[in-house]
């Protein structure tokens, strides 16, 4: 993966309260001063992330800071929605969009994604653009062009600057929280073909620099193995992400790769 620093986010969800966070916060951030190869995100609950900014301030972390969703529009009458300006505000500078909770669960329309990855891009906000396939789509041999439609929906008519405030997470909805992983080489394929509509939506130099990472059920026993492909550029990590040794387990996993592929820092 030549030139790409991995990435690695670790999405907490509807986890923890504020002391369980305030903790884990402390924990990342003094086991990961050491792993500068890679770039490692945490995504709290939008209200520990006032007190996750503090905490990882207060410990002169590298660890970035991220929130699992924002509104598109900048203020109005959106009752119980957040802001980009507002999640800025305390200290985010990374949001997952599409999330296949948000999608699936929750009902998330492809407009509004669209919207979201249109709104952080312009703000100049790192987004984790989150896609995949079902399981039915899979069993139908679809999940290549779900991807790509996913992908064209959302990315449709937008224009890239800096391609590393773009990250793609293929986490095949099969596969969240599940412990069932996709194969080392299904994931390859689905990492490569994402690479070619990357390619064909802006250009190849965007796509090459443009970070895909995997994510669902990757934990410390299948990091490497799935971080080593050539179009594995880290992971998007639930469950695992809230045990600090297993994340900084599969961290470690990402820097060493990064390492042997000779990524420069
Ligand atoms: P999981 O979740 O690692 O628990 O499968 C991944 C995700 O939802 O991003």
């Amino acid at each position: 993966m030549a030139s790409r620093r991995p990435y690695v986010g670790g999405n907490w969800k509807m986890n923890l309260d504020r002391n369980g966070a305030v903790a884990l916060c402390r924990d990342l951030a003094q086991e990961t001063l050491t792993l500068d190869a890679i770039q490692i995100a945490i995504f709290p609950a939008f209200v520990h992330l006032d007190a996750a900014h503090a905490t990882l301030a207060l410990a002169k972390s590298n660890v970035m800071l991220g929130a699992q969703d924002v509104y598109p529009e900048p203020d109005g009458a959106f009752t119980g929605e957040i802001s980009i300006a507002m999640v800025q505000d305390f200290g985010a500078n990374h949001v997952l969009v599409g999330h296949s909770e948000r999608r699936h669960v929750i009902g998330e329309p492809e407009p509004l994604i669209r919207q979201k990855t249109r709104a952080l891009i312009e703000a100049g906000m790192t987004c984790v653009l989150c896609i995949g396939e079902t399981l039915d789509q899979r069993e139908s041999g679809d999940t290549n062009a779900i991807n790509e439609s996913q992908l064209r929906s959302a990315l449709r008519n937008l224009t890239i600057d800096d391609p590393q405030r773009l990250v793609i997470a293929y986490e095949p909805v099969w596969a969240i929280g599940t412990g069932r992983t996709a194969t080392p080489d299904d994931a390859q394929d689905a990492h490569k073909h994402i690479r070619a509509v990357l390619a064909d939506l802006f250009d190849e130099n965007t796509a090459n620099a443009i970070r895909i990472i995997y994510g669902g059920s990757v934990k410390p026993d299948n990091a490497a193995e799935l971080f080593s492909q050539p179009d594995i550029d880290g992971g998007l990590i639930g469950g695992a992400s809230l045990k600090p040794n297993d994340f900084l387990s599969i961290c470690t996993a990402a820097q060493e790769t990064s390492r042997a592929e000779g990524v420069s820092t």
